[in-house]
């Protein structure tokens, strides 16, 4: 029997989410099932009439998997189980998504998200019965039992491309250049960032840094080696006190944000040399995918309708060892993936001659 899935993107953007909708589309058309995107993640499953659309192959005949963003919509605010009313109050409106669900006789749901996403997604699915397969994406790389997720790689290049354009100025004008990267608490995109875009610093929060350590390292480069330095901060690094650099928004989520202004006025006060900042920000979600994403993109795609056909459901694909498998939602979610401070690539950096701070 040809059977009918639905996919949607749940959670914070980022890029190669087209790719896996468009390897999703085609793998599903090529066994002769149709594939309907629901919109805006789980908020296009509430209200009276759920909004989805048909997704065909002509419109996926590879335009959209170049573009960032995702075509389906997101949203990585409403928490279902506890959703904000315009009165103030809290609702659990996960059977309105069900029942939505349900009434578009789908066989299938492939969910594209991060572990907050799946956390979320699976409790739904396990409450109404739905069938689930996942996908991870995220360009933090948080999610457990995967070794990378669909945007990690094209927000380490967008990164390092960051760094490339700001060593020259740094060099022109004797100045240390501060990059300040997303992640939350992982540090994986500075880590990465820091060593490909040749950093002399890179402050992570798994890794305890002093300022004292900051301005020695700047001092020792000035003197012995060159001119300028690079230094890649991680959004979540606290300040040596261990006070967070954050706001909170109106949903009281924390928005991380400034701990790359705050390094760079003690290192003007403290190693005398003029500093200035780059705050990355969204950008580095919004870059079409590298081709690494799209392959990872598209394995994950293919592997998720495969699973689908196996029957076999409550299952993320994920990659290991040059491999795509698949593994249970709850564990990825169980296993956060934070950097080890004894990791290979922090040993890596150390080998080059990268500071910590520590
Ligand atoms: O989780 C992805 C991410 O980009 C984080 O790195 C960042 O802290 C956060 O989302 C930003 O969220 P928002 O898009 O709500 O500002």
């Amino acid at each position: 029997m040809p059977k009918k899935i639905g996919i949607l993107t749940s959670g914070g953007d980022c890029a190669g989410l087209n790719a896996v909708i468009r390897a999703v589309v085609h793998a599903a058309a090529h066994k002769g099932w149709e594939t309907h995107g629901i919109l805006d993640g789980t908020a296009g499953l509430l209200g009276e009439t759920p909004q989805t659309r048909l997704l065909t192959t002509e419109e996926f005949n590879g335009n959209v998997m170049r573009m960032g963003g995702t075509i389906l919509g997101t949203t990585n605010k409403g928490d279902p189980f506890h959703y904000p009313m315009p009165d103030g109050s809290h609702k659990d409106r996960t059977s309105e998504i069900i029942d939505n669900y349900n009434k578009l006789g789908l066989d299938a749901l492939i969910s594209i998200g991060g572990d907050g996403s799946h956390d979320i997604l699976r409790r739904i699915a396990q409450q109404g019965s739905i069938k689930m397969v996942g996908i991870p994406k995220t360009i933090d790389n948080d999610i457990g039992e995967t070794e990378t997720s669909v945007g990690y790689d094209t927000a380490v290049m967008v990164a390092t491309e960051a760094l490339d354009r700001l060593q020259p100025t740094a060099a022109s004008h004797d100045r240390v250049m501060i990059l300040e990267v997303m992640g939350r608490d992982a540090g994986h995109i500075a880590l990465s960032t820091g060593i490909a875009g040749g950093a002399d610093i890179i402050l992570i929060p798994e890794i305890d840094y002093s300022m004292e350590n900051i301005v020695a390292t700047i001092k020792k480069v000035k003197k012995e080696e060159r001119n300028f330095a690079l230094i890649v901060v991680s959004e979540a690094v606290k300040t040596p006190q261990g006070e967070k650099v954050a706001a909170k928004n109106s949903e009281g989520k924390t928005l991380y944000g400034g701990i790359g202004a705050y390094i760079a006025d003690e290192i003007s006060k403290k190693a005398e040399v003029e500093a200035r900042v780059t705050v990355l920000g969204h950008v580095q979600r919004g870059s079409p995918p590298t081709y690494r994403d799209r392959l990872l993109a598209t394995a994950f795609g293919v592997k998720a309708v495969n699973l689908i056909d196996e029957g076999k459901f409550d299952r993320m694909v994920a990659w290991k060892n040059r491999e795509v498998v698949d593994i249970a939602i709850a564990d990825a979610i169980k296993a956060y993936h934070a950097v080890d401070p004894d990791d290979t690539l922090v040993h890596t950096a150390r080998g080059i001659g990268i500071s910590f701070g520590d």
